[in-house]
């Protein structure tokens, strides 16, 4: 098994750590267009290795040679945002970086399955999938995982919990209009609303709306990625272990949610095939109207681009 990941940025470069550190894959390769960076930061991981005690090979290359044969990609690269910048106004030059970077990906490896990570998250997956000719089961965005993260993190702080007997399903677009479903959040069965107020609730589900530019506006200089790459990280692991984990994840819809032709977060089964299957709930007229704001948000950013 051998894994890339594209772009040695901070969220390639801990997603590479955090995959070597796991031993799934006998080599994990870091690709990047800069010149000895993914080749520094993958020698960095490798040299942790002896004292962390994994055997997984760590290669930095600038050359997608080295990536050929692999069996997944999470594609990182891509400017990141800064204060001030949405998701969107990454839109042109990320929609170039993830396009190349998939053709090149292609070319030494046909039957890859890809991970789009790169922003903004909904419409690179449409790129990926449209320049790969992959079938959409193969390409599918790591979002949901990380905003559902959020929630969870938010909801332990505040109820003085466990983050682990947490679980919560946040739908839509990767975007302000992102649907946190409350209904199905539950502390070990008891559901959120039984155990917190309204206005608290909301509040939390306003700042995991926000969670990424919260980051973005602390950090200054760039966006989150101990949350994102642990999030891709997972992903990962539930393809190559066969594991058929449900987790929240950006797919192509065709017809699920009354939506079509269009990437959006929904519970998805991961495993050895990539997406085996979409899961659809039943969702409430209100919740309903909320995941048609956000496909409307995700079908115009789509529309700006000519694919
Ligand atoms: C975030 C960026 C990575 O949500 O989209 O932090």
């Amino acid at each position: 098994m051998k894994i890339t990941v594209v772009g040695a940025g901070n969220v390639g470069a801990t997603t590479a750590q955090r995959l070597a550190e796991r031993e799934i894959a006998e080599e994990i390769v870091l690709i990047d267009i800069m010149e000895g960076l993914p080749q520094g930061k993958a020698l960095d991981i490798y040299e942790s290795a002896p004292v962390l005690g994994f055997d997984t090979k760590v290669t930095g290359s600038n050359d997608y040679q080295t990536t050929a044969g692999s069996h997944i990609a999470v594609i990182t690269a891509g400017l990141a945002r800064k204060p001030g910048m949405s998701r969107e106004d990454l839109l042109q030059k990320n929609s170039a970086i993830v396009g190349g970077v998939t053709d090149q990906l292609l070319a030494h490896s046909p039957d890859i399955i890809i991970i789009v990570v790169s922003n903004p998250l909904d419409i690179m997956c449409s790129v990926a999938l449209a320049k790969s000719g992959l079938p959409s089961t193969r390409v599918i965005g790591m979002a949901g995982i990380l905003d559902t993260a959020r929630f969870r993190a938010f909801i332990a702080l505040e109820l003085g919990v466990s983050v682990r007997d947490i679980q919560a399903l946040v739908l839509g677009g990767h975007g302000d209009a992102m649907v946190p479903l409350v209904r199905y959040t539950t502390i070990s069965g008891i559901p959120l609303a039984d155990l917190l107020d309204a206005q608290r609730i909301d509040a939390l589900v306003d700042r995991t709306r926000k969670g990424g530019i919260e980051i973005v506006n602390l950090l200054k200089t760039g966006s989150a990625y101990y949350a994102p790459s642990a999030a891709a990280a997972e992903m990962v692991e539930a393809i190559v272990l066969n594991q058929r984990r449900q987790l929240p994840c950006s797919a192509l819809l065709s017809g699920e949610y009354g939506l079509d032709g269009i990437y959006m977060g929904v519970p998805c089964i991961l495993g050895k095939n990539g997406l085996e299957k979409i899961i659809e709930v039943d969702v409430t007229a209100e919740e309903a109207a909320a995941l048609k704001k956000s496909a409307d948000a995700v079908k115009a950013t789509l529309g700006q681009l000519k694919l």
